[in-house]
């Protein structure tokens, strides 16, 4: 499975990519408010750190002004993935530059027959928003597996980015049902090495290696 990192802060971004955690980053307008910096400079920070793909969304609603902003954005760096909204007109957006070679990120996606029209509409990837779904009391989850059976049903190449991940569970979920992706803010990422139990067995190795007076270095 593939991790992305949720976020638009270089810090956070900077400190998982040397772990080796980062295989990709989302922005939304909400996360560059979040930084307080321009959205292009920021991009094109984020760009030169990581190597796999940046997703940075439009923020017109008119499919033209979509592609015009998606190839501003696309010039950012060969890894930024232009993300749409799954609306009609985000739809012709998708064709118009996947059909170029940039890489489209189809967002706030909430039911299977829309990332159905996302990957007729040549997605690179589509963005099921589980932690939403959660807050109206809908299972996330049952998106995300009927994504993952009608896209095996069809052969469909577009990949599932398990999106507005909340808890580690998500991961975990997203994962066993075949998420190609998922991305998640930093916090839930370094959650994901916590355990009470190695809390404890470690407790107890290290009192009795101070007890015994092993020392290594
Ligand atoms: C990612 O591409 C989405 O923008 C993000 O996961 C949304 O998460 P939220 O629902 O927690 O804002």
């Amino acid at each position: 499975m593939k991790f992305f990192v949720d976020t638009a802060e270089i810090d956070a971004i900077r400190e998982l990519n040397d772990l080796g955690m980062v295989d990709g980053v989302t922005t939304n307008p909400s996360l560059i408010k979040k930084s307080g910096r321009d959205i292009l400079e920021v991009t094109k920070e984020i760009c030169d750190l990581v190597s796999g793909p940046v997703s940075a969304e439009v923020v017109a609603t008119d499919s033209e002004t979509m592609i015009a902003e998606g190839r501003k954005l696309a010039e950012i760096a060969p890894n930024i993935a232009v993300k749409l909204p799954l609306t009609w007109d985000g739809l012709k957006a998708c064709k118009v530059l996947s059909g170029e070679g940039k890489m489209v990120n189809v967002t706030l996606c909430f039911s299977a027959n829309q990332a159905l029209l996302a990957a007729k509409a040549g997605a690179t990837f589509i963005s099921p928003f589980i932690g939403r779904l959660d807050d109206i009391n809908i299972d996330g989850m049952d998106l995300i597996a009927d994504i993952r059976t009608i896209y095996d049903n069809y052969g469909y190449e577009t990949q599932i980015l398990a999106a507005s991940i909340r808890t580690v569970n998500h991961v975990l979920e997203s994962a066993r049902i075949g998420a190609d992706v998922m991305t998640a803010p930093p916090e839930v990422i370094q959650k994901l090495a916590a355990h009470p139990l190695t809390d404890k067995g470690l407790e107890t190795f290290l009192k009795d290696a101070a007890s015994a007076g092993i020392k290594i270095v």
